[in-house]
């Protein structure tokens, strides 16, 4: 067992809380506990998410190591979510790591909450081969509180080539939700609505730009005067249309993240394009993409469902790289809610 290198690795940074194991690279557990109480509120609460994740954290760590087959004995190191985020969430997690690290004495490992979503392309499973991308390669990570074009060299070295100057394409998807009257979070809510709907039934503005900045505040405004116009003239218009409001806002908001990638790897050559974090659940960005195969000549990947949204085995898998390379955090290592890659 000794020879073993046994990762424990903490997620909280908002509101879902998830432990997971990996044993040399491969995936043994991936436990997440997810937090309904918001739901009712139209977003995260943040205080509610801090009680919540001090309730769940014990639970949910020790059903992780009873699933891997693992004890706190076998343990080599325990990686945590340092940020972004918010702050009461991220200090339930790092405050549970760092003393278990403490009292194990064995190595605590900070890693960056965006940089899980991308090594999360590398986690192996128990039972097969998962391709991963090769250096460099180009990763589109998409979430509640970010969207970032980052080209990616190694495991720990990467450049971010454009990020959203405003919403994050998870938060446009959210916000269109609640202009609809649907509950938080909207994004797997108007993917399944726009499956019914036709994308091409209203058409929003969006900001245009050179660069490979995204913005979605132009799209936000000409969303909300489109439904609020159609409810002055039809109080049902929302209702009667709701299929094609979703999908029409869902294939915008695509339609705009593509384009940059699009440039993206027209300008640097890479043809390894992945997608990350919460937003690369959805349908028609992971279908957009598998038709890039054949009309750009890209190899593409995108992760596993259970890893696309908050999960604590990006975490892991970001903290078995660092543990090879023993980059071990201080105990007087602290959480930041505004982390940059
Ligand atoms: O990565 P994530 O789980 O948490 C953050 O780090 O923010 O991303 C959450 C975001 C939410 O905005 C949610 O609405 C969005 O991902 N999301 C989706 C889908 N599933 C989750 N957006 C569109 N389509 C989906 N299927
Ligand atoms: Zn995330």
């Amino acid at each position: 067992m000794a020879h073993r290198t046994v990762i424990l690795g903490i997620e909280s940074s908002c509101d879902d809380t998830s432990a997971s194991v990996i044993i040399d690279g491969i995936k043994h557990a991936n436990v997440i506990a997810n937090q309904d109480v918001h739901q009712e509120y139209g977003g995260v609460v943040p205080e509610l998410a801090s009680r919540e994740h001090q309730k769940n954290i014990i639970p949910v760590v020790d059903l992780a190591l009873k699933k891997a087959g693992v004890t706190k004995k076998d343990l080599s190191a325990i990686a945590y979510t340092q940020g972004p985020g918010l702050m009461g969430s991220l200090i339930v997690g790092s405050s549970f790591a760092k003393s278990m690290s403490a009292g194990l004495g064995i190595p605590l490992i900070e890693i960056n909450h965006m940089h899980g979503h991308i090594l999360a392309h590398f986690i192996q499973e128990k039972d097969e081969k998962n391709d991963s991308p090769q250096f460099p390669f180009l990763c589109l990570t998409v979430s509640g509180g970010h969207t970032q074009i980052v080209k990616i060299t190694d495991y720990f070295e990467f450049e971010i080539l454009g990020e959203t100057k405003d919403d994050a394409a998870g938060e446009a998807f959210d916000k269109v939700a609640k202009i609809l009257g649907l509950p938080y979070p909207g994004g797997p809510l108007i993917d399944q609505h726009a499956k019914s709907g036709n994308p091409t039934a209203f058409q929003f503005g969006i900001a245009a730009s050179n660069d490979y900045n995204f913005s979605f505040s132009g799209f936000k405004t000409s969303f909300l005067y489109t439904v609020q116009k159609g409810v002055d003239e039809n109080p049902h218009f929302i209702e009667e249309n709701l299929n094609d409001l979703c999908a029409s806002a869902q294939h915008t908001i695509v339609s705009t993240l593509f384009k940059k990638l699009e440039a993206a790897a027209k300008n640097t050559e890479i043809r390894e394009i992945a997608i990350a974090g919460g937003v690369s659940a959805n349908s028609a960005l992971r279908q957009t993409l598998e038709a890039h195969v054949n009309s750009h000549g890209w190899k593409v990947f995108v992760p596993k469902f259970e890893y696309c949204t908050d999960n604590a085995a990006m975490i892991a898998i970001a903290g078995y790289f660092k543990y090879l390379r023993k980059d071990f955090a201080a105990l007087s290592s602290a959480p930041s809610a505004r982390l940059h890659l």
